[in-house]
């Protein structure tokens, strides 16, 4: 782990395309010497990156519930002498790293939360944990790799702390609770009080950070490469529920009832024409997805009512509110034509967007670049969602994916997030450290 092969690569790749960047006209922005102080830094910490990242994923927290690992950052942060918040936003903390010279704030992200789901990876630090998830007991596992998110920014942050003199402004550590969803279920209008980074910001973390960075690890790209792209990136998502209110009668008599399970049939049809008919997708793409069917206790008994819950992702503000308006119609017009009431309502939870600025990640390449080793690649848009959007939305980000598929397996087969097999590439961490450094450092040196 400690000299593995990546970075010896990518200590020899570093001169090249150091020097390609300085023979751009680009302004003082982060150069070879200040890479391989990062990456000198970053390899001496790998171990420690790794032994947190083993003790997180054996520990995982599911959303809202990150008390032990908020503890860890807290005192990992402290420990390096920074100005530490904690309980922001639920149980989020933020790390300060005041530079020794004067210059820009800029913050850096990892989310803290794993899934209600069963691990099966067979790693020797495997999770056992369980908790309480919607008044069950569900097994918890970091099955989306926050735990490697959390080590790597840990690593990061305290490899700049080791040259806080020298940085020409401030780092902000945003450790975010809650990414997964809302800690707690609706309350009787349907709304949930704000989680996750929507909740940070609402707790004025962005106050003074004119960028933040973020990344992503997935076993579904090639190791040590990072995924990007300019503009929309992951689609903003919103929650579908749709109340079909019929009329209940025997089953043998339909024409005396209203029946609601025929009419909400009819509803999931009719929604596959939303985006196949009714929306401009040659502009962006768009899903719809029915996962949620309730109705009815009897095979004889027609039902008063059917319960259904979606998902809509898309790319762009106006289709988004096209598309939850032709919902709308389409299932209220559908219900109404056999005597059925369809009520439509979105939410609880709404994620944007995330929308990579073009400037920012034009700015942010080469440092990527330099940082990668060269292997930045452009990736197609994905279609899950991720609340870094919430931060976007406040002020320029940059979010990217840090290939890390499982050592020997091949990464367009290898299980992917949120599946209980899923599993990384440790060899990456110290990769994805380093990358998150570098772009903040480069943030701070440049003019822009
Ligand atoms: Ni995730």
């Amino acid at each position: 782990m400690h000299s593995s092969p990546t970075s010896v690569a990518l200590a020899a790749g570093l001169l090249t395309a150091a020097l390609s960047l300085a023979s751009t006209a680009q302004a003082q922005v982060l150069d070879a010497a200040g890479l391989q102080k990062i990456d000198a830094a970053i390899q001496q910490l790998t171990p420690k990156i790794v032994t947190w990242r083993r003790d997180i994923h054996e520990h995982p927290e599911l959303s809202g519930q990150e008390v032990r690992t908020a503890q860890l950052v807290a005192d990992h942060l402290r420990r390096l002498g920074m100005d530490v918040q904690t309980g922001v936003g639920g149980t989020g903390v933020v790390g300060t790293l005041k530079g020794g010279l004067p210059g820009k704030v800029v913050a850096l992200r990892a989310d803290m939360d794993a899934l209600p789901m069963p691990e099966n990876t067979g790693l020797p630090f495997a999770s056992k944990a369980k908790s309480s998830y919607l008044g069950k007991e569900v097994p918890v596992t970091h099955s989306c790799g926050h735990d490697a998110h959390v080590a790597m920014l840990m690593g990061a942050a305290e490899a700049l702390a080791g040259m806080k003199a020298t940085l020409p402004g401030t780092v902000k550590f945003i450790f975010q609770p809650a990414e997964e969803g809302a800690p707690v279920e609706p309350d009787a209008s349907g709304k949930v009080p704000s989680f996750g980074a929507k909740a940070m910001v609402e707790a004025g973390v962005l106050k003074d950070v004119q960028a933040i960075y973020g990344l992503h690890i997935t076993a579904n790209l090639p190791a040590g490469t990072a995924g990007y792209r300019s503009g929309p990136l992951m689609a903003g998502s919103d929650n579908i529920h749709i109340h079909v209110e019929g009329k209940g009668g025997h089953g043998s008599s339909p024409w005396s009832a209203v029946d609601p399970i025929v009419a909400a049939s009819q509803v999931v049809l009719g929604l596959q024409t939303v985006v196949s008919r009714q929306l401009n997708i040659s502009k962006e793409p768009a899903v719809i997805t029915i996962g949620q069917i309730q109705g009815g206790t009897r095979y004889n008994i027609i039902p008063d009512n059917v319960e259904m819950m979606g998902t809509l992702r898309t790319f762009d503000e106006d289709m988004r509110q096209e598309a939850l308006k032709r919902i709308t119609t389409t299932a209220e017009s559908i219900a109404a034509a056999s005597g059925a009431k369809a009520k439509v309502r979105f939410g609880p939870v709404a994620y944007p967007v995330t929308t990579n600025p073009a400037a920012l990640t034009e700015a942010s390449l080469p440092a990527l670049k330099l940082a990668m080793g060269g292997k930045a690649v452009v990736i197609p848009k994905v279609s899950g969602s991720e609340d870094f959007s919430e931060f976007q939305k406040v002020v320029p980000g940059f979010f990217y994916f840090l290939g890390a598929p499982p050592k020997g397996k091949d990464f367009t087969k290898a299980p992917p997030n949120h599946s209980p097999q899923f599993d990384i590439d440790e060899d990456q961490l110290p990769v994805g450290a380093r990358s998150l450094a570098a772009l903040a450092v480069d943030f701070l040196h440049r003019s822009k």
